[in-house]
């Protein structure tokens, strides 16, 4: 190991090679010197990732790239406040090849994440990369491998994990006072065109300030859309639908929750039943997964076409003796069964607010003005382990998981059948 616990192989994978690559993680090491970060992907979520970084004093932000014109400017003029040096790429495989760079966010569509983040990994950059972390298990596989072997720190961008309502629900769950858990029951619903990811499309939107093929990457080739460009994540080539855009969130806070790692089974049904318009992948969908070993199971559904007057999110943990609800205006609350049985003193701070059995009582955790800096914990959390090397919340491994369980889901759908995961195979069957 180096003096900053960091393995040799990592120094002699990356590609700046020897002593430089030994220079940058000295660098990265140092509390003094601020974390170069790379943003790829200055749309809807890199604005966030721009105005979290610059508000951020432990890094600076030193290079963007977008493909499209308005939006590289934009980005360049954003950032340049802050840091006149400030460098605009339109290939991303320049901004890798930039020096101050030590870190990237990969916040394109989702049929890019994973050659960029290995070119990243390869290139001795740590990765925050946007989730769904990939389409394919194949890519995921690629993307797990290229981390361990650069000794990459990485961290996909499910914020939940740095929510601290979703701590204190690990906590009352681990505490074992819910009982045996056997159903967990996650609803989103929306109801807007923009909820349903029709949205809106520049007018000056051209093929001369859009790079179309650089958009498309490994994606079939097909003449310059719009209608893709803004509104990927109808279309099957760039995004894996409900299920990574938003099952992915739910399910991988109920992993960190309850550690319940890939599925042993899924089924899927729904369809487009109500935004018909130029759409590939389903407006209503349901997925159950099954986990036999745990004597469990997760049932999740989703429509974009009701959004129960506003309370578009709901998770239950139903446990023998209590059950856990979250979501519905945004507070934690724990219901005990009418016969349960359950020692509530096991939780510091939940004796007093829990109800009788039977009885609905005030949720005893509110979240607040706090819970809502969760996405720049996230972040920081990253930058810390850039600087550490220990592993992220939300890390290569967990990473995984997250992928295979929304391609399963996926899968189950398109093939209207029960998907299972084979572990020996590492492969969905
Ligand atoms: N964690 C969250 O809560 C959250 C929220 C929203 C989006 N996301 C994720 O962020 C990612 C981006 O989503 P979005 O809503 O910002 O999409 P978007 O379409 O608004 O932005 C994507 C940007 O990537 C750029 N891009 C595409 N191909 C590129 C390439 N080859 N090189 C450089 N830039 C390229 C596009 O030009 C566009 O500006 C997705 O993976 C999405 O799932 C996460």
């Amino acid at each position: 190991m180096s003096e900053n616990g960091i393995g040799e192989s990592r120094v002699r994978k990356t590609a700046a090679g020897g002593s430089a690559a030994r220079d940058v993680l000295r660098r990265r090491a140092n509390p003094l010197n601020k974390i170069g970060i790379g943003l790829i992907g200055a749309g809807d979520r890199g604005k966030r990732h721009i105005a979290e970084a610059l508000a951020t004093r432990d890094c600076q932000l030193c290079a963007v790239c977008d493909i499209y014109t308005k939006r590289l400017d934009w980005a360049v003029e954003t950032v340049k406040k802050s840091n006149p040096n400030v460098r605009g790429y339109r290939d991303y495989r320049k901004l890798l090849e930039d020096k101050d760079v030590d870190a990237i966010i990969v916040a394109t569509p989702d049929h890019w994440h994973s050659r960029m983040t290995i070119d990243g990994a390869y290139a001795g950059k740590d990765v925050y990369v946007q989730k769904c972390l990939t389409r394919t298990v194949e890519e995921a596989k690629a993307i797990v491998k290229a981390v361990k072997e650069t000794k990459c720190v990485l961290q996909l961008g499910h914020t939940r994990r740095s929510q601290p309502v979703y701590h204190r629900m690990r906590e009352i769950y681990g505490s074992g006072i819910l009982g045996p858990v056997s159903l967990v029951n996650i609803s989103i619903c929306r109801n807007s065109a923009r909820g349903a990811w029709e949205w809106a499309i520049d007018e000056d939107a051209t093929p001369e300030m859009i790079n179309w093929n650089e958009f498309l990457g490994s994606a079939p080739g097909r003449p310059f859309d719009p209608d893709r460009y803004f509104r990927w994540r109808k279309y099957w080539d760039y995004g894996t639908g409900i299920s990574g855009d938003l099952l992915s969130h739910e399910w991988d806070a109920i992993n960190f929750v309850m550690g319940l790692g890939i599925p042993s089974t899924c089924i899927a049904s729904g369809g487009i039943y109500y935004w018909k318009e130029k759409r590939e992948v389903p407006d209503v969908f349901n997925a159950v997964f099954d986990y036999p070993d745990r004597r469990l199971a997760v049932v999740w559904n989703c429509t974009f076409s009701n959004s129960a007057s506003g309370v578009n999110l709901a998770t239950m943990i139903y446990g023998k003796h209590a059950t856990i609800e979250y979501g519905r205006g945004g507070d934690l609350e724990v219901y005990v069964e009418p016969k349960g049985k359950t020692d509530f003193s096991a939780v510091p701070g939940l004796e007093k607010e829990a109800g009788q059995p039977g009885e609905r009582k005030e949720p005893f955790y509110r979240t607040s003005r706090s819970d809502k800096l969760y996405v720049t914990s996230h972040f920081q959390d990253f930058l810390d382990c850039v600087r550490s090397r220990a592993r992220t919340r939300c890390n290569e491994d967990e990473a995984f998981q997250e992928a295979v369980t929304a391609i399963m889901s996926v899968q189950a759908y398109k093939e209207r059948r029960m998907v299972k995961w084979d572990p020996a195979s590492q492969k969905i069957v």
